[in-house]
């Protein structure tokens, strides 16, 4: 008999190397990947903060080659990626090392493909459509966000249309990962609150999807408990054990979401990046609230876990009462971290808004959310936080 695969549960991640100084192990990871030549993808602020000079001190003392590309923005663009793979054939390179946050990485991926998949990029926008196995990778964040480094997601926008690219196949999650919290330190407050509530929704969009599973579960649950317990902290004042805390939630967020898949706040924050440049985190966090208030009557005994996991006192009172807490704690939470709450704040205006829903709900994102909403349901959604 055989068992359709969609019918199964998976569970995948990458070899993680957590702790202050791992970076320093990335010469010796690259090495035991079979590399000689590294391709190391970063961008010009990890070069700015001296992380490449280490990386490529790492990589030097294990005698190995190198060449950096670091033509990489936040919202990584298809023709970078397309560029990067060319250099990537040009010099014969055999592993692939990405040191940042999101985009290097993500580009890093979308650079994988092309090498061992080849044809555009946008041919893999899609589940699955990524055969052939990438090179080695082996990635640094530098930010407490993305999860990158351990998920089966690459988001690479399409520079013509400015729509964003979702690309999920497990042939693109990373070997080896190694979390050095010291990277967080060179970053600025407003990318550390912003990163940190990207973490904050893939843990609570893998806690809520209908993809989640007890392997999931406990890691969304963990990684919700720590940014309570750390966000505000490590952005106020980028105390080490806070870093530390945001690290491991960053983790393991990235472990839940990259198997549980995410939702419609995710949805609905990719055509923001795509349109407006809007970073994915922020993007993120200005929907969050709206969207959790929309999911709540579908699934609120797992939302009434999140309150709990938020810190609310939950005996002696009922699921729903409990549930409904959740959107009021994550706008305290905002609140603390002092980020914009609408997205009029940003740039986006009424008249946008149909072409907004019109991408979200194609998103493939949505498909795992609890409920699948209407472009007349997302139009209203966008149109509360506007
Ligand atoms: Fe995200």
């Amino acid at each position: 008999m055989t068992v359709p695969e969609d019918s199964l549960l998976k569970f995948e991640i990458p070899e993680v190397i957590y702790g202050i100084g791992s970076l320093s192990q990335i010469g010796n990871c690259c090495r035991r990947m079979g590399g000689e030549r590294i391709f190391l993808v970063t961008d010009p602020g990890l070069i700015a903060a001296g992380w490449i000079d280490a990386s490529i001190n790492y990589l030097s003392e294990e005698d190995l080659q190198y060449v950096v590309y670091d033509n990489v923005v936040t919202n990584p663009r298809d023709f970078q990626v397309e560029q990067g793979a060319e250099l990537y054939r040009r010099k014969n390179c055999d592993v692939i090392a990405a040191v940042g946050g999101g985009s290097p990485i993500d580009t890093a991926k979308g650079i994988g493909i092309l090498t061992s998949n080849h044809g555009r990029i946008h041919e893999y926008e899609g589940a699955n459509l990524v055969t052939q196995p990438i090179p080695p990778l082996v990635c640094a964040p530098s930010t407490a966000g993305t999860g990158a480094d351990v998920s089966q997601f690459a988001v690479i926008a399409n520079k013509r249309t400015k729509e964003k690219m979702t690309i999920l196949s497990r042939a693109i999650t990373p070997d080896i990962t190694l979390v050095d919290p010291q990277l967080l330190t060179t970053k600025p407050a407003e990318l550390v609150a912003a990163t940190g509530m990207d973490t904050l929704t893939h843990a609570i969009e893998a806690f809520v999807s209908s993809l989640s599973w007890p392997m999931t579960d406990p890691h969304a649950i963990h990684a919700i408990e720590l940014v309570r317990e750390h966000l505000a902290n490590a952005t106020q004042t980028k105390d080490i054990e806070a870093l530390e805390g945001m690290s491991i939630a960053c983790l393991e967020a990235g472990m839940a979401f990259s198997n549980a898949i995410l939702g419609a706040v995710h949805a609905l924050a990719h055509p923001l990046g795509g349109l407006f440049d809007i970073h994915h985190g922020l993007a993120n966090s200005l929907l969050l609230p709206v969207v959790i208030r929309e999911n709540l009557e579908h699934v609120p005994a797992k939302f009434a876990k999140i309150a709990r996991a938020l810190g609310a006192e939950t005996r002696t009172r009922s699921i729903d009462d409990v549930a409904q807490e959740v959107p009021h704690q994550v706008e305290q939470l905002i609140g603390e971290l002092e980020l914009p709450t609408r997205l009029s704040q940003v740039g986006v205006d009424g008249a946008d808004i149909p072409r907004l829903a019109q991408m979200a709900e194609a998103d493939i994102c949505m498909l795992t959310n609890p409920h699948c909403y209407r472009q007349s349901e997302i139009e209203a959604m966008y149109s509360e936080v506007l």
